[in-house]
């Protein structure tokens, strides 16, 4: 599979009063065309901070890309001016679907202003910026072209399954429901008919029932149009359902990297295994995994989970792990050789609503 993006040893820092956050150290990854890729993660081991850095909108002046690239179809946003990421990429060949669709609607303007607006200015046709003479809110926008972004607008409503969508139109974001407003923010994802969708926790702040019809919807709309997609998410249950390839994160490093079902078949770094072994069983018994994240300023030397590793040998104590493996690929020097089944729980982990 062709790599649509390749993200290669990302470094990205915060800086903070209490210190420098070391927030991602060294984080590659890779999606291939088409594919859905979950990276999967406790809060705070950098999954967002990840995504802003593809879509370029770390928050300045307290974020620092000390290294790395990020190769989008063959180019390194890293090496394009915030403006051009701007006009050319972003919400346009890689859009975004945050957790909260609040983020992304102006609560002042209707949904129809709001994805005619999105449509003058990102569809595939639309012009990268308003051309000589033109001030932005005066720019033209040929009524024949108009009246076309309207269908699309209409049909992709009708795509993510909003009723009466000519009604919807003149509402404003807080006259629909959560779910609706998420619809809302998919659809807005999908009409520019970007290559790569970058959705951050895009169920978690909708009830159980919802998140599941939405997680449906998406991984349909995208797989329907072979749109990229990279899913963050803090539960390995949505990851399993959706994504063909699953990358784990912890403490700012990317510690395991595999195809949906070897990874949930047999997990190989030992936080994984433990994390799957939390999940709670049949039997309603789940276990923790013991001690705590570390703290991005001062990290522990050598593995960053070794603190809390009962496989920690003298070298994960000092030195960083290498990354070993193939298509199941693990940051660690002593991965774990059983399958999951041994280890403790078997099966698919359970999820959402409706046991889908
Ligand atoms: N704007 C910021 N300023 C300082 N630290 C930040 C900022 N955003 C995130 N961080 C820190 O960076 C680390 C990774 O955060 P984040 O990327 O949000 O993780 P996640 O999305 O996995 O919860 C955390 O330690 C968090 O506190
Ligand atoms: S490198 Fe060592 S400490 Fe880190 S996960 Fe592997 S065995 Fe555990
Ligand atoms: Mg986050």
């Amino acid at each position: 599979m062709t790599d649509l993006l390749s993200v290669r040893d990302l470094e990205v820092n915060y800086h903070t009063e209490r210190g420098v956050v070391r927030a991602l150290d060294g984080v590659s990854l890779a999606i291939g065309q088409g594919e859905v890729v979950g990276l999967v993660g406790e809060s705070g081991c950098g999954k967002s901070t990840l995504a802003r850095a593809i879509l370029g909108v770390l928050p300045a002046p307290a974020s620092e890309v000390v290294t790395g690239t990020i190769l989008f179809a063959g180019q390194n946003l890293l090496d394009l001016s915030s403006v051009e990421v701007g006009r050319r990429i972003r919400s346009r060949r890689i859009a975004f679907i945050p957790q909260d669709p609040f983020g992304s609607l102006n609560p002042l303007f209707t949904i129809g202003q709001q994805m005619t607006d999105l449509m003058q200015w990102k569809s595939p046709v639309a012009p990268d910026k308003p051309g000589r003479g033109w001030p932005t809110l005066l720019a033209p926008y040929p009524a024949q072209r108009k009246a076309q972004d309207r269908q699309a607008i209409l049909d992709m409503l009708e795509s993510v399954q909003i009723p009466e969508p000519a009604q919807v139109l003149s509402k404003l974001p807080h006259e629909l429901s959560g779910g609706q407003r998420q619809r809302i923010v998919i659809a807005m994802a999908l009409l520019p008919q970007p290559e790569l969708i970058i959705a951050d926790e895009p169920t978690t702040a909708l009830d159980v029932t919802i998140q599941a019809q939405i997680l449906r919807l998406l991984h349909r709309e995208v797989k329907r149009r072979g749109v990229s997609v990279l899913f963050t998410t803090h539960d390995l249950g949505t990851a399993w359902e959706i994504c063909d390839r699953v990358v784990v994160m912890y403490a700012g490093q990317e510690v395991e990297v595999a195809p949906n079902e070897a990874f949930f078949a047999a997990p190989r770094h030992p936080y994984t295994a433990k994390l799957l072994q939390s999940l709670p069983r049949a039997d309603g018994v789940a276990q923790d995994i013991p001690g705590e994240i570390p703290s991005l300023i001062a990290p522990p030397a050598g593995c960053r989970f070794n603190p809390r590793c009962e496989h920690a040998s003298a070298p994960c104590r000092t030195t960083r792990p290498p990354t070993v493996g193939g298509d199941h690929k693990v940051r660690c020097y002593h991965p774990v050789a059983q399958p999951l089944a041994q280890l403790r729980w078997g099966g698919a982990p359970s999820y959402g609503a409706e046991g889908s």
